[in-house]
């Protein structure tokens, strides 16, 4: 089976900016401790009148814009949040009234920051099924809502924002695995015993609460470089290439440390790597997105380029898909 096509990128950030220096006015923190230990200068954050559907509205418009798609031509939305609007109805059904494709397929994924990983590998896989010819795939986040501001271990690490790309059923004329454009392989995992390492303390069944985030960063970063290797390396026998010829790697931006002690262990030089993390910082699911269409947009992605993606998140869950764009 051949993969499904890129066709195009959108992305949208809140209005408000916060910097280090202003979060070290509010908590105990300094700028030189946020750039040192993670690589982010700064992060947008979410106004009262913005949220995750209004953020992935934007991002999917500004996608469907670059594709050249209509929003009547979509047959699937697949959302990806660990924020959502309201616990139910799925955040995809508020972007798809919004966008006016009202009675196609849309629901919500829920892999934290693995989430668009997720998304992109059940909307591959139901477009390569024949379940529609083109789908929108979002990851959207108001990590803002969800963080204890109290907290300075975990509260400086995220931002806002959403991401989304639209994409194409394969074309079976020109097959990725051929050299075509499309998705070559997606591998995806999860294991749920390290559930206490990154977690919400709250949840509608649990406490009635929206609770906030934990997280034991030094365990997760160390889980994070292992996993990320392991399923890169996955990725990579199953569409039989070899690192060298990844033209860029579009990761999870979740520490600046854990972007090149990952791009090390594959062989894969700095500079394939693309970073947004200094001007985002952990956007979730939203983060590789974001990421790819900054590199689409900035002209660094350039069509005919293998990207490598790849995410980790809570759960725990991780995944990586290679990609001829
Ligand atoms: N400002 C100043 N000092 C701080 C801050 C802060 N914001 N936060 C912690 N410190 C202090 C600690 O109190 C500690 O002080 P001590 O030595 O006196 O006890 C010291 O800095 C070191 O703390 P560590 O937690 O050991 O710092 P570390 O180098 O591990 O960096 C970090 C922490 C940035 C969180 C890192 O571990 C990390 O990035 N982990 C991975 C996070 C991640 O990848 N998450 C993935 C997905 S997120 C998702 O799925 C939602």
């Amino acid at each position: 089976m051949t993969g499904s096509r890129l066709l195009g990128s959108g992305s949208a950030l809140p209005e408000r900016l916060v910097t280090n220096a202003e979060l070290s006015e509010r908590i105990d923190t300094s700028d030189e401790w946020i750039v040192e230990r993670t690589g982010i200068r700064q992060r947008y954050i979410a106004g009262e009148d913005e949220t995750t559907a209004s953020l992935a509205t934007k991002a999917a418009r500004a996608a469907l814009k670059d594709a050249g798609v209509t929003a009547g031509e979509v047959d699937l939305i697949v959302l990806a949040t660990a924020t959502p609007d309201n616990t139910f109805p799925a955040t995809a059904t508020k972007v798809q009234d919004a966008l006016g494709c009202n009675g196609c397929v849309a629901f919500d994924v829920a892999a934290v920051c693995s989430g668009f990983l997720y998304a992109l590998a059940t909307a591959d896989s139901l477009l390569t099924t024949g379940m529609g010819k083109c789908a929108l795939v979002i990851g959207a986040e108001t990590f803002s809502r969800i963080l204890d501001w109290e907290d300075r271990t975990t509260c400086v690490l995220f931002g806002d924002g959403a991401g989304a790309i639209v994409l194409g059923a394969p074309d079976l004329a020109k097959p990725a695995r051929e050299g075509g454009p499309g998705v070559l392989a997606s591998k995806l995992h999860a294991d749920g015993a390290h559930h206490d390492l990154l977690y919400v303390d709250g949840g509608p069944s649990s406490t009635q609460t929206v609770g906030h985030l934990r997280m034991k960063g030094r365990e997760v970063f160390r889980h994070a470089v292992a996993n990320l290797s392991s399923v890169l390396g996955e990725v990579l026998d199953d569409a039989q290439i070899k690192a060298e010829a990844i033209d860029w790697v579009v990761p999870h931006q979740a520490n600046r440390r854990i972007l090149d002690a990952t791009a090390k262990k594959l062989g894969i030089p700095p500079e394939k790597v693309i970073v947004t993390v200094d001007q985002h910082a952990n956007t979730s699911a939203a983060s590789v997105p974001l990421a790819l269409d900054t590199a689409r947009r900035d002209g660094r992605i350039v069509p005919g380029n293998l990207v490598m993606f790849e995410a980790m998140g809570g759960g725990f869950t991780w995944g990586a898909s290679l990609m001829r764009v």
